[in-house]
């Protein structure tokens, strides 16, 4: 069976990030030239900021990106005030949003005032459904996704062991009607998170892991080459309908991958 994933290793993050600035620009102009409009999925945490910064700090980048006909969605947002630094659209609105011109009517975020995230989550779900006009069944096919991956394994907020993550590693495929959007309360964080479900992202047209740092290098090498055991290695549930999920690997990430 053909592998699932597509692993590109680079020497350094900045290598990994040029030829990721580069890709985004060449792949949201040939989707916006065909379609008028690029559906883009931001994940939050800190190794965006990295591919923020050069995708705003250059202007071969900065000047040929069709910024206004771009949609921005999130894969999941911490359950915190807007105005929190903790908070992802926060982090990417101070990194990113601010610095191109996007359309705030593009901007898609995880909305964090609701008291109860499930209201958040649902809310997200029917937002979705009504930006990209699918049906109460359809699953929305993002044009790109990037993802990071956590030290356990996690993608996005599909935690080790949470019941999102044990619903879908019991493949739930039978189910007709599978969530997009889930909250959950994350008990060594102490917060809630909302996130996108594996059947929310799967569905996709090109789906991108960024991963850079020593610190990552076991949970690279328990996802692409541990067992299969997606209920530990959440990010083992994320693979696209169609091809393969595309890793993008620093050396230090990937140190453990050649043994
Ligand atoms: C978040 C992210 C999460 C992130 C990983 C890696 O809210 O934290 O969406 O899935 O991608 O935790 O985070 P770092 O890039 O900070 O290592």
């Amino acid at each position: 069976m053909a592998d699932i994933n597509a692993i590109k290793c680079f020497a350094n993050a900045n290598d990994l990030f040029q030829f990721a600035a580069e890709e985004f620009t060449t792949r949201s102009i040939a989707c916006v030239k065909e379609k008028g409009t690029c559906t883009v999925v931001l994940s939050g945490g800190s190794t965006p900021k990295f591919f923020f910064s050069i995708l705003t700090g250059m202007e071969s980048y900065k000047k040929r990106i069709p910024w206004g006909d771009i949609k921005f969605f999130f894969s999941d947002e911490r359950y915190l005030p807007v105005e929190s630094a903790d908070n992802n659209y926060h982090m990417v609105n101070e990194h990113l949003f601010s610095k191109v011109p996007v359309l705030a009517d593009n901007i898609y975020r995880m909305k964090t005032e609701f008291n109860d995230p499930n209201e958040a989550a649902n809310d997200y779900e029917k937002m979705i459904r009504s930006v990209l006009h699918l049906n109460a069944t359809a699953f929305p096919s993002f044009d790109l996704v990037y993802l990071g991956l956590g030290e356990d394994a996690h993608t996005a907020s599909l935690m080790p062991f949470s019941d999102v993550v044990m619903r879908y590693a019991e493949n739930v495929q039978a189910e007709t009607i599978q969530p997009l959007v889930a909250s959950l309360w994350v008990p060594h964080l102490s917060m809630h998170r909302i996130t996108l479900t594996p059947p929310a992202i799967n569905h996709s047209a090109r789906i991108i892991f960024q991963v850079t740092g020593q610190s990552k290098a076991q949970a690279v090498k328990h996802v692409l080459k541990g067992q299969h055991d997606p209920q530990a290695y959440p990010a083992q549930l994320i693979h696209p309908e169609h091809g393969q999920t595309q890793w993008y690997l620093d050396k230090d990430a990937a140190m453990l991958l050649a043994g």
